[in-house]
Parts: C-alpha cells; structure tokens; sequence
C-alpha cells in the first residue's frame, strides 16, 4: 500500500524549477491583462488610488460576501492604526447560491444589515425610522444619519467607479447567471433602499483589496503592503501597480496624483488554457464535473474549496483498485456506503489539516476524524499513513504553486532591490489553519531566482484577520471624501 500511496504522491510533485517556470508565465500573463481584457488574468483596475496610513478616523459599514460566511460589521476607525471591529457573520444558505435570480440573494443581504443594525447601533436606527416619518417629500434625509457601506464582494467584476461593477462571473460553487453583467452595488443597494435602511453603499470591493488595505493600515513598519492576498475558500491577489502599466482603458474619474492603482489581478483564473500548470487525472475530473469547467484553473490547484476534493478523488483511485488495499479489512471495504469519500465535495479541506496536525505515531486523532467524518471504519495504521501522505502532497503542491504569483508580484515591485522589508497582507482559512502552509510559501519564494534567500529574508508575510470589512470600511471613507 505504501508503494501505491508513493505513486499517487508522486503524481504532485512540482518542482523548484517549476515554480520558476510559472513565475515567468505570470509575469508574462500579468503583462498581457494589463493591456487588453478578455485575457486569462483579468488584471481589474479597481479606482483604489492610494493606501491609508492609519490616519483614517469614523464609523463604516461593511459587508462581506464570498468567503466561507457572509459578515456585516460595523468598524470604527481610530485614527491611530488601531480599530474597533463589531461583527457577525452568518453561513449563506445553499440555495441561494446556486439559483435562477439573484435577488432572494441579496434580499438575504439586506435583511442581515437590519438586523446588524437593530442589534448594535439601534439609537442611531430608531431616530432616523422617527425623523423620516416627519420628513416632508422635498425634505432629504442628512449626511450625518447615513451610514457609508463599503461592499467587499469577492468574485470577478468589471469595475466602472469606486461603488459600480458589473459582474464578470461567478466562482466558489455561487451560479446565478441572471446576475452577470449586472452591477452588484445596485442590486445590493435596492434590496437596502427596499426596507428604508439608512444605509449608502459606498464602496465596491475585492477581498484582496480589502485585505490590502487592512495590512497598510495596521502594518507594524511604515512600509506599506505590496500585496492583499486570499488563500480561503478561493485565492486571489491584489497588488499596488504603477498607473502608466495600465495599458487599457480605465473609465472615468478617479484621483491620477498618486500616479498608483491597485490591480485585482483575479488570479484564480491564472493560466485557463494550461501552458503551464501541473495537470493530473484528478485535476481534470474536478474540473470536469465542477460547475465552471476550464475557468479557476490555478484556484481549482491551490484553494481551500477544492483541495479536499482533489485529495478525495486520489484516494478513491486507490480504494476502487482491487489490487490495493486502501480501507479494506479481509478484502471488505470498510467505507460505508454514504461515506463522503463517495460524493462530490464530500471530504471536506478541514480533514487535511486535521492529518498535517496529528504528529502521534497511532495517528490516533486522524482515525477518529476520518470515522466520525467520513464514516470509514476501524482504518489500519496504513490507511491512516496513505491519506496522510497523500493529502500533504495536495497541500505542498498547493503551497508551491501559491509562491509563483507572490514571487511574481514581489519581482515585478522591484521592491526587494531597496532596503525596505517586502510586506504582504494575507487572509483565508487556508493560510490560517493548514499547519506551516506559509512556511513553505515562504521556503519556495527563496528557491525563485531573482529572489533567493536573502531575498526571501526581507518579504513579509503577515496575517490580515477579518482583513476585507476593515478595508472595505477604509475604502469606504476614502469614496465618501472624494463625493
Ligand atoms: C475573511 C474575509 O476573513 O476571509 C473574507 O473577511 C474573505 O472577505 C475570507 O473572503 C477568505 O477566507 P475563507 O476561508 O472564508 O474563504
Ligand atoms: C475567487 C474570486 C475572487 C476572490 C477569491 C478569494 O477567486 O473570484 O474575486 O478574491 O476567490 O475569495
């Protein structure tokens, strides 16, 4: 079995001259979306024209759609680097996801910030319900009693100003394709506008941009961050780019003095056509039965949402093979019938952390979780070894193959040729919780030539917790400035 388990993990291999390789692909590729659209990075200007310096003071809304929950949070802003964060987030019921009209979506939304509202900022709710009943129609509700919303929504849209985009597409197992083409700021400010709420979406926002801007204002140098990056239920990244790099037309106004845009890069789509990402059997039949076939490539290889299932579809080559004995008992099988290793999704990406985590020589805590969770019983001490094996090899390949675009990125800043420290915002529950999944993103960027190790000894890579609502809440106050 441990041979076989060897042949399968031999399949992820994905060496350093490989990561080489796709460094220069993206840079290639980041070139290419910078200059026309409908390429494989999307390269999104995003009206983000400078980054705050932890000056920034006020209340702001945000809310938070694409990741594993929907949040609403109320933050206010010190002035002093520092924030006070309210929050409550909520899981987004299935079918609303994958639905023919969007709009019970985002009724769902708005409904969640009334609540948000009633329960932590009710004073400020219940005198602006009473002064609209005396408002006379010519009448207009105050500045003051609004509350500015910063909207991070994390999937693909084609940006037309600070608090307008038109969705590209949808990602992350969300279909409605009623909702593409249209501007999500709209949808989610009427489904606001339709329960009176004193609420003004201000600002349209990536999570990556989000979380970029979170890093700049908490930073602990005075170095701002380069990068806003995600590895979560997706990946994705936003960089700081110079203006005269932005080849193709950027609509409307926005400030020019910084002469710096930040570029959503939508790098979950990074090379769609294959030239260069590693490819075996079970990428091709997740892909296949996924429900965007040939898009997300490089995010169907490195993200959250999809290595659990990459690793299920691996170790089910080797249960169906009647030569080997993976969770056999006397030739029996020991997977129940209604074992998630028999459906679509059905290993969820927390088990891989779970097998990175158990350093005992039973692997005692992975066999209960695999039982009780996959309903796989009595595993032998070789099954337990295999889906550890061949679950970390999934999870390497991912941590390698997420170091080309930071690689990449850092590169291209020419930024490591200062003395300043390389700084990177990063968020999701990936990077959190996969034991060492950022050192070993860090032990490949010195294997990239042009970086190295001391080059890798001056890029930092930092957490940003709840990294979106907070930038979403700067990117917020910086729309409502410019009005
Ligand atoms: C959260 C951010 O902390 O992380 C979201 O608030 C982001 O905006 C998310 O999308 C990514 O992580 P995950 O694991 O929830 O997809
Ligand atoms: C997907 C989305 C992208 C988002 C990322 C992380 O790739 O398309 O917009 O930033 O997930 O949540």
């Amino acid at each position: 079995l441990s041979e076989e388990a060897q042949r399968i993990v031999a399949k992820f291999d994905y060496t350093n001259e490989d990561v080489n390789e796709g460094v220069q692909e993206f840079l290639r590729q980041m070139k290419e979306g910078l200059e026309k659209d409908g390429t494989s990075l999307s390269q999104i200007p995003t009206y983000v024209t400078s980054a705050p310096n932890g000056t920034e003071k006020g209340l702001y809304l945000a809310v938070d759609l694409g990741g594993t929950n929907f949040r609403v949070c109320s933050v206010l802003l010190g002035g002093d680097s520092t924030f006070n964060l309210t929050a409550t987030k909520v899981a987004i019921p299935k079918d609303l996801m994958v639905a023919e009209s969007s709009k019970p979506l985002f009724q769902f939304l708005a409904k969640q910030v009334e609540e948000f509202l009633r329960t932590h900022h009710d004073d400020h709710f219940q005198a602006y319900i009473q002064r609209r009943k005396t408002l006379s129609s010519i009448e207009r509700v105050r500045e003051e009693e609004i509350f500015h919303l910063g909207f991070t929504f994390s999937f693909p849209v084609q940006q037309l100003a600070i608090n307008k985009g038109t969705l590209i597409r949808w990602t992350k197992g969300f279909d409605i394709p009623e909702a593409v083409g249209k501007d999500v700021c709209k949808l989610l400010q009427d489904a606001i506008d339709d329960l009176h709420l004193p609420v003004k979406v201000s600002a349209l926002v990536n999570d990556t941009v989000g979380t970029l801007m979170t890093r700049s204002y908490t930073s602990p140098g005075k170095e701002s961050a380069i990068l806003g990056a995600i590895f979560g239920t997706g990946t994705n990244g936003a960089y700081i780019e110079k203006m005269d790099k932005i080849k193709k037309p950027v609509q409307g106004s926005y400030d020019k003095s910084t002469g710096l845009m930040v570029v959503n890069t939508e790098w979950g789509s990074f090379d769609n056509q294959l030239n260069h990402l590693p490819d075996t059997p079970y990428d091709t039949q997740l892909d296949k039965e996924s429900l965007n076939p040939g898009l997300q490539m490089y995010e169907k290889r490195v993200s959250g949402m999809f290595l659990g299932e990459i690793c299920r579809l691996a170790l089910l080559d080797l249960v169906k093979d009647p030569a080997i004995s993976l969770f056999k008992n006397d030739s029996q099988t020991t997977v129940a019938e209604e074992s998630g290793l028999n459906k679509q999704w059905g290993l969820d990406s927390a088990l891989l952390s779970t097998a990175a985590e158990d350093e005992s020589e039973d692997l005692s805590k992975l066999k209960a979780s695999i039982e009780k969770e996959l309903k796989i019983f009595a595993p032998s001490l070789e099954d337990l070894k295999a889906f550890r094996d061949v679950s970390a090899a999934v999870v390497r390949r991912a941590a390698k193959l997420s170091a080309v675009p930071i690689g990449a990125i850092v590169l291209d800043s020419g930024n490591l040729e200062t003395d300043e420290i390389v700084d990177i915002g990063v968020d999701g529950s990936l990077v959190e919780y996969y034991p060492k999944f950022r050192d070993m993103v860090m032990e490949t960027l010195a294997s990239i030539e042009g970086i190295g190790e001391a080059g890798a000894k001056k890029i930092r890579i930092g957490i940003a917790k709840d990294g979106s609502g907070v930038g979403a809440a700067l990117i917020a106050l910086v729309a409502t400035r410019m009005e």
